[in-house]
């Protein structure tokens, strides 16, 4: 785990935009649920390299020259920001820490995708993103739920003791009834939380092993390189009859969407 409360990945942009393009493309639906209004000023947290921002800057833009809305992107990671303000340049990105959003009740929209996850003091992000938010603002937001990616993490665990590390994955796939909590906890009323599966394909036959590589470095980072090779190979063995269609990768993907307003 990092210092600062985030799992720990080495976070490559090129890499991310070559690799793992699904992550944003499969979610595009959730800037519908967002639905962004012009004039509004939403925060897209863990942004990465932008798209969603982006597509929600251009809904917030009056197209009729009223008061113009603000998207701002956060990420942690340099290298997404970095890649995301040359890829938009009229967006606005920062590179911000979650736990502490730099607004004070001015914002009418949280938005989040693939993101919360990632970080391990919840109750902190939950307080962030409340102080952020105006009251009556919303939180709209997709993360990994129970259960999620589990046939990836149980064969990575076991095949990492196995080999006599420690295997125990650290990001944060909550159940519904535990996001419920930690969000009215919070300061927040709960209007819409659903746990659906969302298979997902990892693209081309080396899907998985890109997968692993761009995400797990938590858990493959004590390793060497022949091991981080072989300890991918044995994951592949592991998951082939559950995930392999003979064609590609399909990863087990549970997603929890949540929205949700601030009180
Ligand atoms: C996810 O989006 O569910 C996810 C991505 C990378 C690692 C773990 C989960």
């Amino acid at each position: 785990m990092a210092e600062d409360g985030a799992v720990d990945n080495e976070w490559e942009a090129d890499r991310y935009e070559a690799d793992h393009a699904f992550v944003y493309e499969s979610s595009q639906d959730l800037v519908e649920l967002l639905d962004p209004a012009p004039g509004e000023r939403i925060a897209d947290l863990g942004c990465g390299t932008g798209h969603l921002t982006a597509a929600i800057a251009r809904e917030v833009d009056h197209p009729d020259g009223g008061p113009s809305g603000h998207a701002i992107g956060f990420d942690r990671s340099a290298s997404m920001v970095a890649e995301a303000r040359s890829s938009y340049p009229a967006v606005e990105f920062l590179q911000a820490d979650a736990r502490s959003l730099p607004f004070d009740a001015t914002v009418d929209a949280v938005f989040s995708n693939a993101a919360l996850h990632w970080i391990s003091d919840q109750e902190a992000v939950v307080s962030s993103i409340h102080d952020a938010l105006r009251p009556g603002g919303r939180l709209v937001a997709e993360l990994g739920g129970v259960g999620n990616v589990a046939t990836i993490t149980d064969a990575l665990e076991a095949e990492l003791v196995e080999r006599g590390s420690p295997g125990q994955h650290g990001w944060y796939f909550p159940s519904p009834g535990e996001y419920a909590t930690l969000l009215e906890a919070g300061g927040f009323e709960v209007r819409d939380l659903r746990l659906f599966d969302r298979p997902t394909p990892l693209d081309g036959a080396d899907g998985l092993e890109h997968w692993i590589e761009g995400f797990g470095d938590e858990l493959l980072d004590p390793l060497s390189d022949d091991e981080r090779s072989a300890v991918i190979e044995a994951v592949e063995d592991r998951c082939r009859t559950d995930l392999w269609t003979g064609e590609e990768w399909v990863a087990d993907y549970r997603r929890l969407r949540v929205v949700a307003v601030s009180q």
